[in-house]
């Protein structure tokens, strides 16, 4: 059957031994992996334009797609070779086709529908968000349903019940900017960098995480901001100008950790979850890390952290979600576009 018959077939065709290749391109990170049976990972290969976007203190959309024009290729031979399989093993070629910038996601799209068609395999549509709820679960076999899942990047901060796979409800969000983009803002702000996560996560090391009381949650809901908090953090500054850097990265990511902690949590509790998930690039947090063990622990509830490569963008994540949606829906029709704006489906 070919590529184009498979999207027409919908025919359901992943099982143990279907090999999936991910294809990831939705922001700075170019990247591919092998996935077997949905949670196997032959390979998973990540290279970053990071370097190229530091001097404008964010991601430039333009380099962006350039890079995964570059790198892309090489990135998925590697990915192979890696794998050590033939190319004739591949059995479907997923790729995120959203939330994303646009020009970044068609480069993936279009490498991996061409490859598809190429090796008369099933093409799948991935969805980025999706992918990154099932990263905290690729490493973790032993999976029961309902878990909450935590969302955490630069740009969505979402309270998802799982109750399996392919079904979400959505049971809190942001309601201005995302965890990972306060991080990166109060970073800036600070002099600190960009990426902002991983540079205060560093600097709070040095510092005293009570020395400032900043805001925390919105009480009685299980939404988030942190909108307040950063202007919190910026008056503080203003107003005491030899306060320690240290010290308020410390309180600050103390702030915003106690806030993820406390509202996921009590949706565990709400929900009666199995398991507490972890996902997306602030999920490789040191603290949030740290107390979201002790938090299920206390709890009696199993913890799904992730290791850090597969919290930061990676297309194993996208090969996994590729070989869920591939048994559920079965293929995607090769004229799906890409979709910039696309959300989780979710009900509720
Ligand atoms: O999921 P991701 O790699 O890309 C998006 O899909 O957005 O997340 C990137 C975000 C950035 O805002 C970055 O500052 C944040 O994750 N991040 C961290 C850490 N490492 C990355 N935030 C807090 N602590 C970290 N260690
Ligand atoms: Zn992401």
């Amino acid at each position: 059957m070919t590529a184009t018959e498979w999207a027409s077939s919908g025919e359901s065709t992943a099982d143990g031994s279907t090999v999936v290749l991910g294809v990831e391109t939705s922001c700075d990170e170019t990247a591919a992996a092998l996935v077997m049976g949905g949670s196997d990972v032959l390979s998973s290969i990540v290279s970053t334009s990071i370097d190229q976007h530091i001097p404008y203190g964010g991601v430039v959309p333009e380099i962006a797609s350039r890079a995964h024009v570059e790198l892309l290729t090489p990135v998925i031979a590697r990915a192979i070779e890696e794998a050590g399989v033939e190319e004739t093993r591949i059995d479907a070629v997923a790729a995120t086709v959203g939330p994303g910038l646009i020009g970044a996601l068609l480069v993936g799209v279009s490498a991996a529908k061409s490859l598809a068609l190429v090796w008369d395999v099933p093409f799948i549509g991935v969805n980025h968000l999706e992918a990154h709820l099932y990263a905290g679960l690729l490493e973790d076999p032993g999976i029961e349903f309902p878990l909450v899942v935590l969302l955490v990047s630069g740009g969505h901060t979402l309270l998802v019940e799982m109750l399996g796979p392919g079904r979400y409800r959505l049971l809190g969000e942001t309601i201005d900017d995302a965890a990972g983009e306060a991080f990166d803002k109060v970073a800036r702000f600070l002099g600190l960098g960009y990426p902002g996560g991983p540079a205060i996560d560093a600097e709070a090391r040095a510092g005293d995480p009570r020395a400032i009381d900043f805001p925390r949650a919105i009480p009685d809901s299980l939404d988030f901001s942190f909108s307040g908090l950063k202007t919190a953090v910026i008056n503080h500054v203003r107003k005491h100008g030899d306060v320690s850097t240290a010290d308020v990265a410390a309180s600050f990511q103390m702030a915003v950790v106690d806030s993820l902690i406390d509202k996921s949590r009590r949706a565990g509790r709400e929900v009666g979850a199995k398991g507490l998930a972890l996902g997306g690039g602030v999920a490789a947090n040191s603290l949030l890390r740290q107390r979201w063990l002790e938090v299920c622990a206390a709890d009696g509830v199993r913890p799904f952290v992730p290791s850090r490569a597969m919290c930061t963008d990676n297309a194993a994540m996208i090969a996994a979600a590729g070989w869920h949606r591939l048994r559920s829906d079965g293929p995607t029709p090769l004229d799906v576009g890409a979709f910039p704006g696309l959300r989780l489906p979710v009900a509720g």
